[in-house]
């Protein structure tokens, strides 16, 4: 990683956590992944080889530089969506302060109309960090765009694990999926498509 990108992410770091910790309103805060999660989806982004993520919850843009970073190396794209009007541009305004702007594809939208609307298979990895009771409802869209042999990461399993676990029992159950869950940052759930339809 390059010192701009890594004096950029220093300073988002910074910034969402003192306005995090400014106010009580969901809406306002950033809440953006750890540092430590960032290189662990960076990780697994070049350990995959993927080249087409969707992120769902933009918020400033922090997680998403992380994984724009990471793509640098397969030349893929992060598409990104956020619903709060006042944090897309926000991620606009960060996007906008470096080259990774070009692996960024930033969409202002409900992440269930996204989701609705994206072809079958269409994504090597989905990173889901968003408005947790949601999940139950999307999921037949988000299995149904994520291609075989894909990831799916979801963030706070564990700071998180009575709002994740109707959403949990469901991917768990699926036998199409085989998943784990990973104590880095607030937790990361991952749950990988098999290849060939049903594991046995
Ligand atoms: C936890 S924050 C995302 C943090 C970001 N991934 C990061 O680490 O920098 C969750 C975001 O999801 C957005 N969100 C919640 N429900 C949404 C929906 N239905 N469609 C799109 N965005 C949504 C919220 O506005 C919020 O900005």
């Amino acid at each position: 990683m390059n010192q701009e990108l890594h004096e950029l992410l220093r300073e988002l770091e910074q910034f969402g956590l003192e306005n995090d910790e400014r106010t009580d309103n969901r809406a306002q805060r950033m809440l953006n992944i750890t540092p430590d999660t960032g290189e662990f989806l960076s990780v697994l982004i070049r350990a995959t080889n993927a080249r087409q993520v969707l992120e769902i919850g933009t918020s400033n843009g922090y997680s998403t530089l992380w994984l724009a970073e990471a793509l640098s190396a397969s030349e893929g794209v992060v598409t990104t969506v956020e619903y709060a009007e006042h944090k897309y541009r926000l991620a606009q305004q960060t996007f906008s302060r470096t080259p990774l702007a070009s692996r960024i594809e930033a969409i202002h939208a409900d992440a269930g109309d996204l989701l609705a609307k994206t072809a079958d298979g269409f994504y090597d990895l989905i990173f889901l960090d968003s408005e947790r009771s949601a999940y139950p409802g999307w999921w037949p869209d988000l299995k149904r765009i994520l291609r075989p042999g894909g990831l799916l990461v979801v963030d706070n399993a564990l700071s998180h694990v009575e709002q994740m676990a109707p959403f949990k029992a469901l991917v768990d159950g699926d036998s199409e999926f085989t998943t784990c869950l990973v104590p880095v940052g607030k937790g990361e759930y991952l749950a990988t498509r098999s290849e060939r339809g049903e594991n046995c």
